[in-house]
């Protein structure tokens, strides 16, 4: 690569990571190392979902286990601009996806070109099942900054069984058709999204890290891929810690509170919102929109109480978190650099670190303390509520301080 592409390069990855590389981030970094449970900074993202609906089950999403539980449907336009109107002043960036498949809202470039003009960066993650030349057009043309494709493609035999539903080479005629696009907008000076290729490989306890296999950088050659993202499955807090198909990687052994509830709200279509991306069932609803602002939302006692059982390391008691291996952290070099830094910041009676209680078993689902004195009958149902739903089957909703939303599930 010669000096001018490295140069081109580096401004194009430099729009995508001034979402990340902000004065903000120093900010939220202090306060969730510090342990602050109100926060004087409104959210830095913001998940929304345009749908729940997905045309997909891979086995490692919790829409494999049909974890929504029929709570189907389509943000409506006005209800998003209204989300949009608020989240334009402090929102660095919107990932437009949460649990279904983005590009089945029709009206989806009325979505993007409103979040265009109010000048606010979009991130779509797409399976590109239906990325067909319309809606490639519609990406780069009606302003998504940055493109997600999950195409878990070394190989068809792979694909297919990591994305069940999808036919391995129409989706691989769709991912290079709109990167061809890409490359024709990018030669003809339009400004183009940032586009990652997000590949989910198999865990391997063997290797350092998961790796793109060079065969399948191989059939993207020339086409502009900004950024490749091999990962390895997590568990979804602990709901799809062990299916049976797919192995997530295991939980570390460093206790930490989680980021995500310093930096981020997830909402769903109807405009009820949760504390974390990996809600599918709406365990911690702790807002709505359609009532509510952000900034209320986010520093109302839904969150304030999620934040402060992480920070003194009672994240049991909480039916999503209890799960959840973004609080257990693998011992590393980039664990151990961490902890150094953090110590100096945080509170010394805050429980992070090795802990006596230790992260739960892959499969485990971890009851909250008071589980032990409720009896069987009751273990079970807080099991049951883990899940989301009672034994019998009504959803359980919401597990804050806050009065029940109106609009449950059907
Ligand atoms: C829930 S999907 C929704 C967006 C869209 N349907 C898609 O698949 O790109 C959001 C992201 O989660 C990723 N994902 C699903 N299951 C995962 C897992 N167990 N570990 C890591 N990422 C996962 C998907 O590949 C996708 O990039
Ligand atoms: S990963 Fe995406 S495409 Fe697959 S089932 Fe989940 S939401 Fe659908």
């Amino acid at each position: 690569m010669n000096t001018v592409d490295q140069a081109i390069k580096l401004v194009r990855n430099w729009r995508r990571h001034q979402a990340v590389i902000h004065p903000r981030t120093a900010r939220f970094l202090y306060h969730w190392m510090r342990g602050s449970t109100t926060l004087p900074y409104p959210p830095l993202k913001l998940h929304l979902e345009p749908t729940s609906v997905c045309n997909l089950r891979c086995p490692m999403c919790p829409q494999a286990i049909d974890a929504v539980k029929g709570d189907t449907g389509y943000i409506n336009v006005d209800l998003y601009k209204k989300i949009v109107d608020e989240a334009k002043d402090f929102a660095l960036e919107i990932n437009l996806f949460f649990r279904g498949e983005p590009l089945l809202h029709k009206q989806m470039s009325e979505i993007l070109r409103y979040g265009r003009d109010n000048r606010v960066r979009l991130h779509v993650n797409t399976n590109a099942t239906i990325l067909r030349e319309q809606q490639s057009r519609m990406l780069i043309e009606d302003g998504a900054s940055k493109v997600t494709i999950s195409f878990d493609g070394p190989d068809k035999e792979h694909y297919e069984k990591m994305r069940k539903g999808a036919k391995y080479e129409r989706t691989l005629e769709n991912v290079r058709g709109f990167l061809s696009l890409v490359a024709e907008y990018r030669r003809n000076g339009w400004p183009t999204p940032y586009t990652v290729m997000q590949v989910i490989l198999p865990y391997d306890p063997e290797s350092p890290g998961p790796n793109v296999p060079d065969h399948m950088k191989a059939i993207f050659e020339g086409l502009p891929v900004d950024e490749w993202d091999p990962l390895w499955p997590h568990g979804w807090a602990g709901v799809m810690q062990e299916n049976g198909t797919i192995q997530a990687q295991p939980y570390g052994e460093n206790y930490h509170p989680c980021n995500w509830l310093w930096k981020s709200l997830a909402i769903y279509w109807d405009g009820r919102v949760a504390s974390c991306c990996a809600d599918f069932s709406g365990d911690q609803v702790i807002g709505d929109v359609k009532t509510q602002s952000l900034r209320e939302i986010w520093n109302g006692p839904g969150m304030v109480k999620l934040r402060t059982m992480q920070v003194e390391g009672r994240q049991k008691d909480a039916p999503l978190c209890s799960g959840c291996d973004a609080v257990w952290q693998k011992d590393s070099t980039a664990w151990s650099a961490f902890s150094a830094i953090e110590s100096r910041i945080r509170p010394a009676d805050m429980p992070v670190g090795k802990r006596k209680d230790g992260a739960p078993r892959p499969g485990e689902i971890v009851l909250s303390p008071v589980a032990a004195d409720v009896g069987v009958e009751g273990q079970a149902a807080l099991a049951a509520a883990a899940n989301g739903y009672m034994p019998n089957g009504k959803p359980v909703r919401p597990i804050m301080d806050q009065p029940p939303v109106t609009t449950a599930l059907n």
